[in-house]
């Protein structure tokens, strides 16, 4: 009877950790495409993805998102999928992604991928049978016939049936010859935005998610969340309204930007869908004994983000935050910054879990953003605060843009400009173009003779891992002894505290009693700065540099006080201190392995008595 009792304890542990991994993940998003080329076609795939997984595991992540890997003609890079349930041929076969999903296992690392649920390609055998009006797919999208208009001569002809406008330029409707009626595509032509009001749709969808849960993925990130619903013709004397102009400055009719959203975006029958996906996840936590991430794209106000979340009868997704992106940049003060970090978790509804978005495939770098000399500190703001960190890859070692000229460019965003002059403004190459693993031919990414999709970008010799590896101080090294403090229980679950002493310094504490903190400092300024930090009471004094950002004098292991830290131009580092509510760090791990005893003897007492 008492080891039973003993090994349930342990189980009990185990599972825990199995059901609350995704509250402090690591996620490193790949781009499969620029990953690692395994087999020299210039184009990344899953086996390269998988010979790197042990970099992945030995840098510290928890579990790895890839961009879809999913079978597609690539109108927009693999977000045009034509088949849900397999892989894209240029990225290996389904036996590929089970030998990576089997690997990562056995590293202790999670898959998650990534779910599109608001279109699928035109070259789908659903869109194909629905032009064909072929049941069950017959209103599997959203079909609307053209409205008659006259042109100025007094002419008549057929006008899409509403001014939306496509993300991507142009009209958001496409006429279809088969069908004899436009369909919508809020991105390009080829992605036909599925129809949320039919049932059916929606039962594939949620079929789609249990495909891949049944093979054991860890969850999903969801792609466009906030188009998935269009206004009801219904309730508009069954027509499509027309969205009211937004006035933006320099806007013209084919741009996204000249209307206001009001009836493509956002709508709040999204919510309920997202709800009822965690309801499928949800399935899996008994089977599988594994709780599955779901984390939901938008851009969006911050009141309409945080409602992914959930209510307080239904549990919802994690929705990216992505004010690092959008709402600061290379000038932002340490105001600015303590600002939009405590107005997420300020926002955030009590209890969720926060998240913090470095970069992704869909804007330019981080080192472009923030500037080079930034790329230490916003790289330990997002690991170091609460919640699960997301980065981008290359962002560990500070990738910038490449160059991808106008006969290069991939991007159907940049593409759609027709604008060999303007199209970078739109293009979103740049920052997808080659990892950089090390500095021979194609930055090792590629052992082709011929061209890689993207050209790598030219500073590969001097920005690129194996460089950072081999040296000491590198933005590597810092990433990896940052993300090896992820474990602690300060930064799993410590209190957390922002200050900005100035303009140029930012201060973030996470405090937990009886445990040593962790004290992140960043100084943005250009010049060194000697800090005082007595004003943080509960702080410990004692200080131990855990890691040093490229631009700090001071070295890893260094000690000192709390009253006068010393810290370089553009330097981020990260310090343990003493234990919080007295003591000093040794001494917790002393303590707590006696007490662990001692909790167990008595535990095993009073089973004892009760046996
Ligand atoms: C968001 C994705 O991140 C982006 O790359 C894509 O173009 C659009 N959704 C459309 O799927």
């Amino acid at each position: 009877m008492r080891l039973p009792i003993l090994l349930l304890a342990v189980a009990t542990a185990a599972a825990a950790s199995d059901l609350d991994w995704w509250k402090t993940a690591l996620v490193y998003q790949i781009y499969p495409r620029s990953f690692k080329d395994s087999n020299g076609d210039g184009t990344g795939d899953l086996n390269g993805i998988t010979e790197k997984l042990p970099y992945l595991q030995e840098t510290g992540i928890d579990a790895i998102w890839m961009s879809p890997i999913y079978r597609s003609p690539n109108y927009d890079s693999g977000y045009d999928i034509t088949d849900y349930r397999s892989i894209q041929e240029e990225y290996g076969t389904m036996e590929d992604f089970d030998r990576l999903l089997n690997v990562s296992r056995g590293l202790g690392m999670r898959v998650v991928l990534d779910f599109v649920p608001n279109h699928t390609g035109n070259e789908s055998e659903w869109f194909s049978k629905s032009t064909t009006r072929t049941s069950p797919y017959t209103d599997y999208y959203v079909w609307a016939d053209g409205l008659n208009a006259t042109d100025e001569n007094g002419t008549l002809y057929e006008k899409p049936p509403s001014n939306w406008v496509s993300t991507f330029r142009g009209s958001a409707w496409q006429y279809h010859q088969v069908r004899g009626q436009y369909y919508l595509h809020q991105f390009v032509i080829g992605q036909p935005d599925l129809n949320y009001r039919s049932d059916v749709v929606q039962e594939e969808m949620k079929n789609v998610l249990r495909f891949w849960l049944d093979k054991g993925v860890s969850g999903f990130r969801v792609d466009a969340i906030n188009r998935l619903y269009e206004a009801d013709p219904r309730n508009f004397s069954g027509l499509y309204p027309d969205e009211p102009l937004s006035g933006a400055e320099g806007a013209v009719p084919d741009d996204y930007e000249y209307l206001q959203h009001i009836y493509t975006e956002n709508l709040f029958e999204t919510y309920d869908v997202v709800y009822d996906w965690r309801d499928v996840l949800d399935e899996y936590i008994t089977s599988q004994g594994e709780y599955k991430i779901m984390m939901t794209e938008a851009y969006a106000d911050l009141q309409l983000m945080i409602r992914y979340y959930g209510t307080k009868t239904r549990n919802g997704s994690i929705p990216f935050n992505f004010s690092f992106l959008g709402d600061i940049n290379k000038d932002s003060t340490a105001w600015e910054i303590k600002t939009v970090i405590d107005k997420w978790m300020t926002y955030m509804p009590s209890g969720n879990v926060a998240n913090w978005v470095n970069g992704n495939h869909d804007q330019s770098r981080m080192a472009n953003r923030q500037g080079v000399d930034r790329v230490d500190a916003m790289n330990m703001l997002a690991l170091i605060l609460p919640g699960v960190a997301i980065t981008y890859q290359g962002e560990e070692i500070g990738m910038t843009d490449g160059y991808v000229s106008w006969n290069d460019t991939q991007d159907p965003q940049a593409c759609n400009t027709n604008d060999p002059v303007n199209y970078y403004k739109k293009s979103r190459d740049p920052n997808r173009t080659p990892y950089h693993w090390d500095g021979s031919a194609n930055a090792g990414f590629s052992n082709t003779t011929g061209a890689t999709w993207l050209p790598v970008a030219s500073n590969y010799q001097t920005v690129n891992l194996a460089a950072q590896m081999a040296t000491q101080k590198s933005h590597y090294h810092f990433y990896k002894d940052v993300a090896a403090q992820r474990k602690t229980p300060a930064l799993q679950e410590g209190d957390l505290d922002t200050r900005a002493l100035s303009e140029s310094l930012l201060v973030v504490t996470r405090l937990l009693p009886g445990e040593a903190g962790m004290l992140g400092v960043v100084n943005l300024a250009a010049e060194a700065q000697t800090i005082d930090l007595t004003s943080l009471k509960i702080l410990p004094s004692d200080l131990e540099v855990v890691a040093s950002g490229v631009n700090c004098a001071l070295e890893k292991n260094a000690t000192l006080t709390k009253s006068s830290i010393p810290v370089s131009a553009h330097c981020a580092l990260l310090f343990r201190s003493g234990i919080v509510g007295g003591g000093n760090a040794a001494g917790a791990h002393y303590l707590s392995l006696p007490l662990l005893v001692l909790l167990v003897v008595a535990t095993y007492s009073i089973t004892a008595c009760f046996s």
